[in-house]
């Protein structure tokens, strides 16, 4: 099931103790969601800290998904954690993982939060019933455990403590839910929950490897990037062995390859001394592996990686891909007082306005070609939208379909570019809408838009089921009439009509 197929909760504000990484992961894909944040850590360079990581976020967003982002919530740096939370509807803590830190922040937290507001730790691995004992009405206390980035990985463990009472789960589930996230449930209170366990023994195992100088830090990284890890972000590692077992699948698997665990290959129960010689070799082989990148670089081809690797799963519907589709589809849902409510002025519609990502660019180091129609349709489905071809409308099989493009390209356009689309109607009739597009980009200092290229199309109106042309239901058409009318007295553009000949 499509995890925007379950319920969602938007609250209105989240109150978050703790700003470090994981804290300012929070606030960044909370943020970028729309909701409004408190945060309160009291470290001096937090805020720069949380900002910095926001930024790295928008840019990540900006290339992640084409759908239209709701306007960015407010972030408030405040000074106490009674302020950070009182009044929010649900908070996340995420301070140091030490248990008595966090039991004493949590019964403070507990002491100035609404009654039905859930309240959830970041923890790695401390068990919620030990994390609840001394708060006030401990059954709001439930584990949300993220990853890092926490704005671009979607997992986040949900596990109960003995007093947690299912409804506060269920409304945090429904809120990661609304962030793009995938809230997965650990069904039996363990320490370390499921992921970190399975990392937990890689790591391990990985250490004694280096321990025993079999293997460089860096030669044991490309032992999973360049396989295993692979296949991991979309089947995992049951799938993955099925397939490897042949047609015969896992029985056969586990018949060929189940005796080798019992040969005594690992050392998975003892843990090598962390010794400060040991200490120091595995710092000095992570800093030749890192060869100088800072962590910012890091964390931005890190980033960027994740961005690719989630698009690509896009495409083929599964695992984190999905998750992101589900979000996308959320977010092309009519939010009540955006377009479809708003009178139309004659002027051609402002439907895009983004940042041009640096994946986009080629070989030739400028926007490749494809990407001008990824903006154009954006532009379209802005249109849509602004028409109320959305939601409900889509659901029943209606919507446009682009017919016919003509698009010309007047301009490069580079990284970074800020650019905007807009939109002027040109014909319509029962069935069909005609109209004109143009990309601008906006100059330094405020000094005009430059135009960099232009579309002209035409889109027709269909029932999906039926696959046929079919006139706009009614309420569509009289939006359509209504732009029609603003945009009647806007000049005709230049480059309209135009054909493509060589004279
Ligand atoms: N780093 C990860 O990869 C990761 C992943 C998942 C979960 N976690 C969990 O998230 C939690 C936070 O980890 P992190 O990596 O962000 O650590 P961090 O050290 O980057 O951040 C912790 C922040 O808490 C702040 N803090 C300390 N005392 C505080 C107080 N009294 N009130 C408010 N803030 C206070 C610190 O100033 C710091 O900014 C831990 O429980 C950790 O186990 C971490």
């Amino acid at each position: 099931v499509a995890d925007l197929d379950q319920p969602t909760w938007r609250p209105a504000s989240v109150g978050l103790v703790g700003g470090g990484v994981i804290g300012g992961g929070w606030a960044a894909r909370l943020v970028l969601n729309g909701i409004d944040v408190r945060i309160h850590d009291p470290a001096p360079d937090s805020a720069r800290r949380v900002e910095e990581l926001l930024a790295g976020a928008r840019r990540a967003f900006a290339s992640l998904t084409a759908s239209p982002l709701p306007p960015e919530g407010s972030l408030r740096f405040c000074d106490s954690i009674e302020e950070a939370v009182g009044g929010v509807d649900f908070v996340q803590e995420s301070v140091p993982e030490r248990l008595e830190l966090k039991r004493e922040l949590l019964v403070t937290i507990s002491l100035h939060t609404c009654d039905d507001a859930p309240i959830a730790s970041s923890t790695s691995g401390l068990r919620p019933t030990d994390l609840q004992a001394a708060m006030r009405l401990p059954e709001r206390l439930l584990v949300g455990h993220p990853f890092n980035p926490v704005y671009l990985i979607p997992l986040v463990e949900l596990c109960a403590g003995e007093r947690t009472a299912p409804a506060f789960l269920d409304r945090a589930a429904g809120l990661y839910r609304a962030i793009g996230m995938h809230p997965l449930r650990v069904r039996r209170e363990i320490d370390g929950f499921l992921a970190d366990r399975l990392l937990e023994a890689l790591w391990r195992e990985a250490l004694w490897l280096v321990h025993d100088g079999i293997a460089t830090v860096s030669e044991l990284d490309d032992a999973i990037r360049y396989g295993a890890g692979l296949r991991w972000a979309f089947m995992g590692t049951f799938l993955t062995y099925r397939i490897a077992g042949g047609e015969l699948g896992m029985r056969h698997f586990l018949a060929q390859f189940g005796p080798a665990l019992a040969l005594p290959w690992t050392k998975l129960s003892e843990v090598p001394e962390l010794t400060d010689e040991f200490i120091d070799e595995l710092v000095a082989q992570s800093d030749e592996q890192a060869a100088g990148r800072s962590v910012a670089e890091l964390e931005r081809l890190r980033d960027a990686c994740l961005v690719s690797l989630l698009q690509g799963l896009r495409s083929n519907g599964v695992g984190a891909g999905a998750t992101l589709a589900s979000w996308e589809r959320g977010l092309m849902a009519p939010v009540a007082g955006t377009a479809p409510d708003a009178e139309p002025v004659p002027a051609p519609l402002q439907l895009v306005v983004r940042e041009i990502p640096p994946g986009w660019m080629d070989y030739n180091g400028h926007m490749t070609e494809s990407r001008y129609l990824d903006l154009f349709s954006e532009a379209t489905d802005g249109l849509l939208r602004w028409l109320g071809v959305t939601g409900d409308y889509l659901a029943r099989g209606r919507s446009y379909f682009t017919v016919e493009t003509h698009l010309s390209h007047l301009a490069q356009l580079f990284a970074q570019d800020r650019v905007k689309v807009s939109t002027q109607l040109l014909g319509h009739d029962r069935k069909r809408l005609h109209v004109f597009h143009v990309i601008s980009r906006s100059r330094e200092g405020g000094d005009g838009d430059q135009v960099v290229a232009t579309a002209e199309q035409v889109m027709i109106h269909v029932d999906i089921a039926a696959r046929s042309s079919t006139p706009a239901d009614p309420q569509v058409l009289a939006r359509v009439a209504s732009l029609a009318q603003a945009h009647a007295a806007l000049p005709h553009p230049e480059r309209a009509g135009r054909r493509i000949s060589l004279s």
